[in-house]
């Protein structure tokens, strides 16, 4: 037992004197010594760059596959004619032509459109004749348009028309489909 004792004291004392010395002797305005440091910085990757460790060599990931960003609507047709009239025969607007949704639409289209397609719908809007020539929206073909084609081509563009799908979210699309209704004088 005694023996036992006076090693424990042989062993630890020195340590004990050591680590008292060291810590009066430390300058505490200092940071203390740190050990291992792989833990205490670990790397912080920056997105859109490089990165050996993780899949595909890259920081950011590709999102699941078969999942969409919340609230994103897919759009399920592809640029053309026969896929405009598809979107006719299948797509109904979603929205009521009620004084807030009429509203709304006759903004997006005061910022987006009203550049070609003119202030009544003309085609007559301050770029042309400069823009070649948008179709009069009271045409009788432009009154047979159904209003999911009219949401394909704002969608998809078509011709000289560009796709508007980047600037005009697709609820307000269908609002100014409604705006573009009343100019026509399909609803009140
Ligand atoms: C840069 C000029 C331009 C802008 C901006 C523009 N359009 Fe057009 N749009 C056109 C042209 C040109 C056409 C005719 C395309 C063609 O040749 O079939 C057209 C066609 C259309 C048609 C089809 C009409 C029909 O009878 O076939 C709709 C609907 C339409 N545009 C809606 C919109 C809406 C809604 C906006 C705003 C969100 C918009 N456009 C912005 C130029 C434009």
């Amino acid at each position: 037992m005694r023996k036992t004792l006076s090693w424990l004291i042989v062993i630890l004392l020195p340590i004990v004197v050591t680590g008292g010395v060291y810590a009066l002797r430390r300058d505490m305005s200092q940071r203390n010594r740190e050990w291992p440091t792989q833990m205490e910085y670990s790397p912080a990757a920056k997105p859109q760059t490089a990165n050996a460790v993780l899949p595909y060599g890259m920081t950011e990931q590709l999102p699941v596959a078969g999942t969409i960003p919340r609230g994103f609507q897919p759009f399920h047709y592809s640029p053309g004619e026969e896929e405009e009239k598809r979107a006719g025969l299948e797509l109904t607007n979603p929205f009521q032509p009620t004084a807030e949704n009429l509203a709304r639409g006759q903004h997006v289209f005061t910022n987006y459109c009203i550049v070609c397609h003119g202030p009544s719908g003309a085609g007559d809007g301050p770029v042309i004749p400069k823009y070649p020539n948008p179709p009069n929206y009271n045409s009788d073909k432009s009154k047979a348009l159904p209003d999911g084609s009219m949401f394909h081509v704002i969608t998809l563009g078509r011709k000289d028309m560009p796709s508007h799908a980047a600037q005009v979210k697709a609820e307000d699309r269908w609002k100014v489909i409604l705006y573009i209704r009343k100019l026509q004088g399909k609803v009140n």
